[in-house]
């Protein structure tokens, strides 16, 4: 018989446990990817298409809610035309290629930042993808596009400011969950974890707010080789996590024993 992959046991082992409702992951490296090996870095973006197909299945085959790549930044909009171009181009090909794959598994495509400063062959593609994948229940795909967390705080807070200028809200009536309200993720589950490739410590203006109490791996690996086994890896070190929320080991110990026991 055939020995069983690296990759399927740990999968089974990864499914055992509880796993995080909600993942985003920072896709970074394929430029040096491409890089070391003599290749225009679009090349490492094309490359990272295949892990970001492959993270998804595996995502979603381990049973997580919703998961969020972080696919373009606000940030990204300075770099060179070519490169910015071929982003574009690569991220049409793949809302067109993933266009079944998507409906067939029961994923409901979201997207979230500045999507309107995207072209219109980006547009067209991912409002087609969102509209017909509205009534999916599976896992929330979530491609942050033109996204930074401070552009997205400082939305929500003029929405805010507006509806306090408007007398539709009181300052003293202001709390976390009125101004989640207005944050573009709205509605997604609280973020457990989040991942970085490409052996970078930072978080590059990635879901800030949300951030606070994500558990966070980083994986020294470039994201196009980033692949099933690794995010596995990263799974199960979250599962060895313990959240304490601010609160001490032994009330969490004892939380979830009377969980255990109701
Ligand atoms: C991540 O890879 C993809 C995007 C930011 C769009 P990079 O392009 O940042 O690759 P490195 O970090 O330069 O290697
Ligand atoms: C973060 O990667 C943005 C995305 C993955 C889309 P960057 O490569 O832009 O981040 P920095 O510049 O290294 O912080
Ligand atoms: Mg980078």
């Amino acid at each position: 018989m055939e020995r069983p992959s690296v990759a399927s046991v740990l999968e089974h082992q990864v499914k055992a446990r509880p796993v995080p409702r909600h993942v985003g992951i920072i896709m970074d490296g394929n430029g040096r990817w491409a890089e070391v090996r003599g290749l225009p870095r679009l090349e490492g973006h094309r490359e990272g298409s295949s892990s970001v197909r492959e993270v998804t299945r595996t995502a979603r085959r381990v049973g997580i809610s919703a998961l969020t790549l972080y696919a373009f930044s606000s940030q990204n909009w300075a770099r060179p035309a070519e490169e910015v171009a071929g982003l574009m181009e690569l991220l049409r090909e793949f809302l067109e290629s993933e266009y079944s794959e998507i409906l067939d598994n029961g994923i409901r495509l979201n997207a979230i930042g500045e999507v309107d400063k995207m072209p219109r062959y980006v547009k067209e593609p991912l409002e087609r993808l969102r509209r017909d994948s509205a009534h999916n229940q599976g896992m929330v795909l979530t491609l942050a596009l033109s996204y930074g967390g401070r552009e997205e705080i400082l939305h929500a807070m003029q929405q805010v400011a507006r509806a306090v200028a408007n007398g539709e809200l009181s300052p003293d009536r202001l709390g976390e969950k009125e101004l989640e309200e207005h944050l573009w993720t709205q509605g997604l589950p609280p973020l457990d974890l989040v991942v970085r490739t490409s052996g970078e410590f930072r978080v590059s203006n990635f879901l800030l707010w949300q951030m606070a109490y994500a558990e966070l791996c980083f994986a020294d690996v470039l994201w196009p080789d980033f692949r099933s086994e690794a995010f596995l890896r990263c799974l199960a070190q979250y599962q060895q996590r313990e959240r304490r929320f601010g609160l001490t080991s032994a009330q969490i110990q004892r939380e979830d024993t009377q969980r255990a026991k109701a």
